[in-house]
């Protein structure tokens, strides 16, 4: 018997895992050309992941039940984000594929800006290693849900999987250790879904070609949105939020300068501040997906409010650092 048989039949368990969505909160783009970014977890949003034991010979199923799919591991291709987290893990953790279905379920609206694809990847890497009792770290966690991201958007900088698989504030650099950091004084977000859905892989080219074009405009608008991180970060320690939505508000201006605003974002942002939010700001890739505003217990409700009655498709509080 070899290890792999031993370490299946002992694992004839059912396992549950899950992943957190995320906001950034300063820095989407700006960071895929080294400069700083400053990402929270949301620990409200989640990805589910179930893996039930199946007859032996059977392999590896996955059910995808928002997408409505369901596949054998084996079947899918290289390009499929599901199989190929699921093969990733099995190759890290040095194991064959076991008889399971893999059954994956998502609170989190798909391209929003949310991290929905890094979520998923990381809930079922956590699954897997769970059922195969391989212990991963945080860090070989986020590296194996990177391989993914690369699929779903060509060049990504790391943040998304980082700040899913440490589910802790990180300032984050391109290439470098991400560094998590406490949370001066818990502050209210509110995030609403515009629901377009915005392609991070198209929002990340269209900047790219637009960066070739005016390099000179762009590194600056880079520059002041790194600066805009570093500033943040000092004032999320220090809990001073009025700093915070001022440079949240910068922050969105730059957004919309390098191209991936859209006027149903702008009008989200804008009432969102009507009503009081201390700063508001488009968050990810844009082109879609979700605004967030900076409000606080009392103004919360009254930004909720404001940003369903603009349109948002959804509209979710939660609280940083709690
Ligand atoms: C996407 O959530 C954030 C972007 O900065 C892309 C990336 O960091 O890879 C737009």
């Amino acid at each position: 018997m070899n290890d792999s048989t031993l370490r299946s039949d002992s694992a004839m368990r059912s396992v549950e895992a899950g992943a957190c969505g995320k906001v950034i909160l300063y820095g989407e783009h700006s960071v895929v050309y080294g400069r700083p970014a400053i990402a929270v977890p949301v620990s409200g949003l989640r990805v589910h992941a179930t893996l039930a034991p199946l007859a032996r010979g059977a392999g590896l199923h996955i059910v995808a039940t928002d997408l409505g799919e369901a596949f054998a591991m084996n079947d899918a291709g290289t390009d499929d984000p599901l199989a190929t987290i699921a093969r990733l893990t099995l190759a890290h953790c040095n194991r064959t594929e076991p008889d399971a279905e893999l059954t994956i379920h998502s609170d989190l609206p798909i391209a929003a800006g949310l991290g929905s694809g890094a979520a998923v990847s990381v809930a079922i890497v956590r699954a897997l290693a769970r059922f195969l009792e391989c212990p991963l770290s945080r860090e070989a966690t986020s590296a194996l849900a990177y391989e993914v991201e690369k699929i779903h958007h060509g060049a990504p900088s790391g943040i998304d999987n980082t700040v899913i698989a440490y589910e802790q504030p990180v300032y984050f650099v391109r290439g470098q250790s991400p560094q998590t950091f406490a949370i001066g004084a818990p502050f209210d977000l509110v995030i609403a879904n515009s629901g377009i859905a915005g392609m991070t892989r198209d929002a990340v080219a269209g900047v790219r070609a637009r960066w070739r074009a005016g390099l000179a405009r762009y590194e600056a608008w880079f520059d002041r949105m790194g600066r805009i991180a570093e500033e943040a970060r000092v004032a999320i320690e220090a809990g001073e939020h009025a700093a915070l939505g001022a440079l949240m508000d910068e922050n969105h201006a730059l957004l919309q300068k390098i191209g991936v605003s859209l006027p149903e974002l702008d009008t989200l942002v804008h009432s969102a501040r009507e009503a009081g939010a201390l700063g508001a700001k488009l968050t990810g890739s844009g082109m879609g997906g979700n605004v967030i505003a900076l409000a606080t217990p009392q103004t919360a409700a009254g930004v909720a409010g404001a940003l369903e009655a603009a349109g948002a498709a959804q509209v979710w509080q939660t609280q940083a650092g709690d």
